[in-house]
């Protein structure tokens, strides 16, 4: 097979809506802060014992009615994410069980941080198009608010939960043109959630966030206009013949930021971090889904995603609806 084409996408969004009204009755906030500076509303998060496997499924399950095949016609499953519930077994390992594929099919987690999903892409297009794989779920999902700390203003009003994805098939038709990943370690100090667990009182707590918001921001504008000079001069394309962008839904300011180097409107960016926040590996994969969904992706469309995240690490795919 020449191609890996996205045949059909998927995604879940938990119902409980945390407005940025009442974070401000968490932290010394405001709404117009949150707006003008990040231009998020509103995030989902999980409650009620809602997992992170529990997303996965909901999109999963989606995807396999919308692409019209039978469970355990997957014959690969992978996961971008940083919060899975369990050190072990994989995320995509409970989801097969969950999903009762019985094939025996390889299933595994990718973690880049926020990148996750577009490295997730990236492993999968090479399995298909070696043609060790037919059919393969690629998911991004985070149960990101179990890793909040609760209390710090500047990462706590940014950040939501969510899940997402689509299932790649072996094709001879145009699909992934071309997937890019990158990363540099040096970074960590910027972003991380270190896999310490702490006493705070008599709880014990899950490791958290902890971001230097203001110099990921520099880097990641600067990161994501490279990545688009990379993907437009690998593939000889002109930026006007990219149709539709579809960002990393960190801060729309970033996102603008990234149009503006491509040169296009910015009704032809797919946006939800106003409504979604930063959904970490979630994110690209929700978005799509959306734009896919309410018809503004069509058939024939040239498609650019692009993410950043911790590490950092960094990445593009570009592709042929
Ligand atoms: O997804 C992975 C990659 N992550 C990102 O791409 C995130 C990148 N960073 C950002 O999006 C932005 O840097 C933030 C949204 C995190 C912060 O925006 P900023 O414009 O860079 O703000 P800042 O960190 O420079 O803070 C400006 C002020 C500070 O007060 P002082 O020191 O000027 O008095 C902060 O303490 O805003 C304050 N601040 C807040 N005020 C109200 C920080 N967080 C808040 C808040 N509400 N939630």
């Amino acid at each position: 097979m020449k191609y890996a084409k996205i045949v059909a996408t998927g995604s879940y969004l938990p119902k409980r809506v945390l407005t940025n009204t009442e974070l401000e009755k968490m932290v010394d906030t405001t709404d117009e802060w949150i707006r003008s500076r990040v231009g998020i509303k509103s995030r989902h998060i999980v409650s009620d014992g809602e997992t992170l496997l529990d997303m996965l499924a909901e999109s999963a399950k989606l995807i396999i009615e919308r692409a019209g095949i039978k469970p355990n016609d997957v014959d690969g499953i992978v996961v971008g994410t940083t919060s899975n519930d369990y050190i072990f077994p994989s995320a995509a390992n409970l989801l097969q069980a969950r999903l009762g594929i019985t094939n025996h099919c390889g299933t595994f987690d990718v973690q880049a941080a926020c990148s996750g999903f577009i490295y997730a892409m990236s492993i999968a297009e090479q399995y298909i198009k070696t043609g060790k794989m037919k059919n393969v779920l690629v998911l991004g999902g985070e149960a990101i608010s179990h890793y909040i700390n609760w209390k710090d203003r500047g990462t706590c009003v940014l950040f939501g939960d969510g899940a997402g994805g689509v299932l790649l098939t072996g094709s001879d038709e145009p699909g992934i043109v071309s997937t890019h990943i990158h990363s540099d370690g040096q970074y960590k100090e910027l972003l991380y959630a270190a896999n310490h667990w702490h006493e705070e009182g008599d709880m014990v707590k899950r490791p958290q966030i902890v971001m230097e918001g203001k110099e990921v921001f520099k880097v990641a504008v600067n990161t994501l206009n490279d990545i688009v000079t990379e993907v437009l001069e690998e593939n000889n394309l002109d930026k006007s013949e990219i149709t539709w962008l579809v960002p990393h839904q960190a801060n729309m300011r970033i996102i603008t930021a990234t149009a503006k180097k491509l040169g296009m409107p910015m009704d032809r960016v797919i946006v939800t971090v106003d409504t979604h926040g930063n959904t970490s590996a979630a994110s690209i994969p929700l978005a799509f889904d959306t734009a896919v969904t309410d018809g503004r992706i069509k058939q024939g469309d040239l498609v650019l995603m692009e993410a950043f995240g911790g590490g950092f690490t960094w990445g593009s795919a570009l592709i042929k609806m």
